[in-house]
């Protein structure tokens, strides 16, 4: 199964792919986390997208369809792929179509997270993560169990992207009006799309994807 989770920024998209990470086996391909990557490791992809990221601008389509392509290709084909971030362009939408075929595999669902963009300000400022594990939080929202210490892996230290202020999460969200939400149509002509009320508690956000994704 491929799937595409699509909404603006702090729709949930992150939270969602790792919640099916951990329980049906499939895997996350999120740009953003693989741009966060490159530019944390000084790779020239890096080098390059560090200022265009920081603004909330989008990275050049080549530079994430070729990432996307080659995490692919990396992958096992039995194993299902979520596209979270991934394609927020018409060209990108092109380029997964492609690249899709080239693996043998095709896309069998797109899932709008339908949010309140004024929330949304509130989720991202707000959001924090594991440095050791990457495990999501959220000052109001999402603590961890213990103040100060990691559900998951124990560790006492947390980081903030970047890119998680007010004035960058406008023009993020900007960017996904002027070109991200357009893609919609292509995908509703066949007839994949479904959406959900990403306004809901996460735990029933999780259990209406599950309903489409037939888990
Ligand atoms: P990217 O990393 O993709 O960021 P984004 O799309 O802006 O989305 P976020 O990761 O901020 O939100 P999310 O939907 O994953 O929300 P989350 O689950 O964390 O991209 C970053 C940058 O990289 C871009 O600006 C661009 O520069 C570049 N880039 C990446 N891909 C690109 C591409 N394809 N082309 C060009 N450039 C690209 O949730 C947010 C918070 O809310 C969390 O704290 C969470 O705990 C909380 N939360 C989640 N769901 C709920 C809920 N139901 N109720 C209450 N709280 C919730
Ligand atoms: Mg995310
Ligand atoms: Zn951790």
């Amino acid at each position: 199964m491929n799937i595409i989770l699509l909404g603006p920024p702090g729709a949930g998209k992150g939270t969602q792919a790792k919640r099916l990470v951990e329980r049906h086996g499939m895997r996350q391909l999120s740009t953003g986390d693989m741009l966060r990557a490159a530019v944390k490791a000084e790779t020239p992809t890096g080098l390059r997208v560090k200022a265009v990221m920081e603004a909330g601008e989008l990275v050049s389509d080549e530079i994430v369809s070729a990432l996307i392509s080659d995490e692919l290709e990396a992958m096992g084909k039995d194993i299902g792929a979520i596209f979270d971030g991934y394609p927020r362009t018409a060209e990108q939408a092109r380029s997964l179509d492609d690249i899709l075929s080239a693996h043998g595999r095709k896309l069998d669902s797109v899932i709008e997270l339908e949010v309140n963009e004024d929330a949304l300000v509130e989720r991202i400022t707000g959001r924090f993560t594991c440095a050791k594990c990457g495990q999501g939080y959220h000052d109001k929202f999402e603590r961890p169990k213990v103040e100060g210490v990691c559900d998951k892996c124990g560790s006492t230290e947390f980081k903030r992207r970047p890119d998680d202020n007010e004035e960058t999460v406008r023009t993020r969200m900007a960017e996904y009006r002027a070109k991200t939400a357009p893609i919609l149509p292509i995908y509703e002509a066949r007839g994949i799309v479904s959406r959900v009320d990403g306004m809901a508690d996460i735990d029933v956000v999780t259990a209406e994807i599950e309903k489409i994704l037939g888990y």
